[in-house]
């Protein structure tokens, strides 16, 4: 099956084409106007997937090699993400399917960032656990089956990316913020710093990251001429740290083997080497770069997965900017 996957949930105007489970083609822009707003602003979000997304969309056909008239099906991101850049999607997606006379599915973004994992290895078996860490989101799922996910735990308040986005402010480094503090803690001694690392009671499987940004503020203020490379470096173990122990404890509760990560904080590289050096004995999966942050080929993925199972959505599909997974 051929399936158009187009993503804006948030700042990234992204279209692929997945054929039969594999990536044919598959284009990203993200939008640098953010930048330098230090965060991302919807209104011009929106804005920017509509000047670009019919273009892009041409592009990618173009790429893969295939005509308008050979798509089987389109998904779209229907949440969770920010209303008016998912409006802009799902309109133009809908637009698109009626005049094209296929069959539309509303995809849940975080679904399919997990399931961006099978196409880092086609091979990945139910069950797992995956540990999502996004923006947006900090949550460890059991996941047994195709539609059958368990959530193990979520943050109370901030995200990981949050986290990283925040701190990456207070350190006066842009947005996004965590390739920001990635680079700055390169060569930074990660141990300078006792951060604290919140809910740590053995088993607890809940996250809570807003005050260790309040610490980094406080840190900051009485510390003028700190080692910014220690500062980020150490600010940085401190949430991988509590990332890597949750998910050993979720692994260990459910006798898991295999885990995967996904979400873009899965791009950091810290935590890439962590998950491989102290899982040892379990499948630890990431996928590549370019397809933890927010992309469509995980949409177009996920889609066709869905479509080929004869399951669609109505035309009338409502955006759901708060989406739910289970
Ligand atoms: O999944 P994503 O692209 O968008 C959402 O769905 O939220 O995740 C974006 C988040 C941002 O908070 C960003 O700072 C974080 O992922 N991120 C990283 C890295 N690259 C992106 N965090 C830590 N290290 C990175 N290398
Ligand atoms: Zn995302």
């Amino acid at each position: 099956m051929i399936v158009l996957g187009i993503e804006t949930s948030c700042d990234e105007t992204a279209t692929a084409v997945c054929r039969d489970g594999v990536i044919i083609s598959s284009h990203i822009r993200s939008q640098s106007i953010h930048e330098k707003y230090g965060g991302v602003i919807p209104e011009i979000a929106s804005r920017e997937h509509e000047k670009f997304l019919n273009e892009m969309v041409f592009d990618t056909l173009n790429d893969g090699g295939i005509s308008k008239k050979e798509l089987e099906g389109i998904a779209v991101t229907q949440g969770p993400g920010l209303s008016g850049t998912l409006i802009t999607g799902v309109c133009f997606a809908k637009g698109l399917a009626l005049g094209l006379g296929l069959p539309i599915i509303g995809v849940n973004h975080l679904e399919a960032h997990i399931f961006a994992n099978f196409l880092a290895d086609p091979a990945l078996e139910f069950p797992f656990i995956c540990l999502l860490v996004s923006g947006g989101h900090t949550q460890l799922w059991h996941v047994k089956n195709f539609k059958d996910y368990q959530l193990m735990g979520e943050t109370r308040d901030d995200a990981a990316g949050e986290a990283f986005d925040k701190g990456a402010r207070i350190l006066g480094l842009s947005y996004p913020g965590g390739p920001e503090i990635e680079k700055m803690a390169k060569g930074g001694n990660p141990n300078a710093i006792q951060f604290p690392r919140a809910m740590m009671k053995k088993n607890n499987l809940e996250f809570s990251f807003s005050g260790l940004k309040t610490s980094l503020l406080y840190y900051m203020d009485e510390h003028k001429n700190a080692n910014l490379k220690d500062v980020a470096a150490s600010y940085q173990l401190a949430i991988i740290d509590v990332l890597i122990t949750k998910l050993k404890w979720g692994l260990e509760n459910t006798h898991c083997q295999t885990c995967v990560i996904a979400g873009g904080v899965a791009a950091n590289l810290l935590l890439r080497d962590c998950s491989l050096n102290k899982l040892s004995g379990k499948k630890v999966i990431f996928p590549d770069l370019d397809l933890c942050t927010d992309n469509a080929a995980m949409i177009a993925y996920l889609g066709e997965l869905y479509l080929s199972k004869g399951i669609k959505s109505a035309i009338d599909f409502p955006i759901l900017p708060n989406m739910k997974m289970a």
